[in-house]
């Protein structure tokens, strides 16, 4: 049986162990460290803190860390609120937004790694330089030949709008696209959950006139074909949104234009 062996300077080494802040409410989180710049192997570091300091939730954390304890720590975040998805990271085993995964739903030790399968710029960090030139390729906006009636929107029925739930939610924080085998063995040309489902977005809605210049360029066998319904994507979005079901929905409207 074949045998591999991970390159020498990407194994995990012991992380450093901070002071340990005192408290009756005492929670330990063992962090992802990782410069690519300094040549250093990863490593995890460990820090143990009061939550009585502390938010609810596993940003909260890190932004006490940050702050306090360590600031050469570091992550994305924004809006801290589950809308922006740049928090996205693995939480003890699982992708989730840090902003809405709370501390006391952690058992034990709350273990944090960037998202993954994907390269990482420093730490928690993920470069998604690929995933948005991935993005980029559907043409997420609206494309229509018909020009837009003077001074007046492109009408939408409410039934037609109502089409878009479930699809317009999506805040592009690639959890589900981490968590996809599929994506992990074939992301240079497999286009994942997250951008499926913005596909389908345009492809589902009343006013885009392309929807066969769309579904030319997803009928691949990497681009589209690649899911194979596994449906970690839908099991671990945070918004409770369901890309299996846009990526099931776009095969049908390629299998019903060829019947
Ligand atoms: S359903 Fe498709 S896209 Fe979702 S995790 Fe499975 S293979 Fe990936
Ligand atoms: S479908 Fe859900 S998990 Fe995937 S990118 Fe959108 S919000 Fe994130
Ligand atoms: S900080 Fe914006 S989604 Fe978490």
């Amino acid at each position: 049986m074949a045998e591999f062996r991970l390159p020498k300077n990407s194994r995990i080494t012991k992380g450093r162990e901070h002071a340990r802040e005192s408290g009756q409410k005492l929670k330990t989180f063992k962090i992802y460290r990782y410069d690519p710049d300094t040549g250093a192997n990863p490593r995890y570091d460990t820090y143990t803190i009061d939550l009585e300091k502390t938010g609810p939730m596993v940003l909260d954390a890190l932004i006490r860390i940050k702050n306090e304890i360590d600031p050469t720590l570091t992550f994305r975040r924004s809006c801290r609120e589950g809308i922006c998805g740049s928090c996205s990271m693995n939480m003890d085993g699982r992708n989730g937004l840090a902003c809405t995964t709370a501390i006391n739903d952690i058992k034990g030790t709350v273990k944090i790694t960037p998202l993954p399968h994907m390269e990482v710029v420093k730490d928690l960090v993920p470069d998604l330089t690929h995933a948005y030139a991935q993005y980029a390729s559907i043409q997420p906006w609206l494309k229509s030949a018909t020009p837009q009636p003077s001074g007046k929107e492109r009408a939408q029925s409410p039934e037609d709008r109502a089409k878009l739930d479930g699809l317009y939610e999506c805040i592009l924080c690639f959890c589900c696209t981490t968590s996809c085998p599929s994506y992990w063995w074939n992301g240079g040309k497999f286009l994942g959950p997250a951008i499926l489902l913005q596909a389908y977005r345009w492809l589902a809605d009343s006013r885009d006139e392309m929807t066969g210049e769309r579904l030319d360029q997803l009928e691949d066998p990497y681009r589209l074909y690649r899911c194979h319904t596994i449906m970690n994507c839908a099991n671990v979005c945070p918004k409770g949104l369901n890309p299996a079901k846009a990526i099931a929905e776009t095969k049908k409207m390629i299998a019903e234009r060829a019947a």
